[in-house]
């Protein structure tokens, strides 16, 4: 894991999120009810972009065709999305605030899981 520093993601108010990059990642930072939730900032259908879409509550949901996730933990709920994200470790010590991430990103399907079924 590797720690990459984030510290403008302090600047992030409730209901607010933020695309960082983080080594080999893409991080869409959110902040929740005062805390701050880091996941990947792509969507698993196709591939798309995250920080263009809403944040409710503890729920992102993907602009283009309207998946959600949970930022605590990256996982789906609802389709067209069949799988979760990425989330990661945020780590907050008061001065500084750090995302964990893995050093490589991992081998995912090609496909994107756009013909994957349950
Ligand atoms: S690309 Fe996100 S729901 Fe299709």
């Amino acid at each position: 894991m590797i720690r990459v520093p984030v510290d403008k993601a302090r600047q992030l108010e409730d209901g607010q999120m933020a695309p960082f990059p983080c080594g080999e990642f893409q991080v869409l930072i959110c902040r929740v009810h005062g805390k701050l939730y880091a996941v990947e900032n792509l969507c698993s259908h196709a591939k798309t972009p995250l920080d263009g879409g809403k944040l409710e509550e503890y729920r992102v949901t993907c602009p283009l065709h309207g998946a959600k996730f949970d930022v605590r933990d990256g996982c789906h709920q609802s389709p067209p999305a069949f799988t979760g994200i990425i989330s990661f470790e945020v780590e907050d010590s008061g001065d500084a605030i750090s995302v964990l991430v893995p050093e490589k990103k991992p081998v995912v399907d090609p496909l994107g899981g756009l013909i994957r079924t349950r």
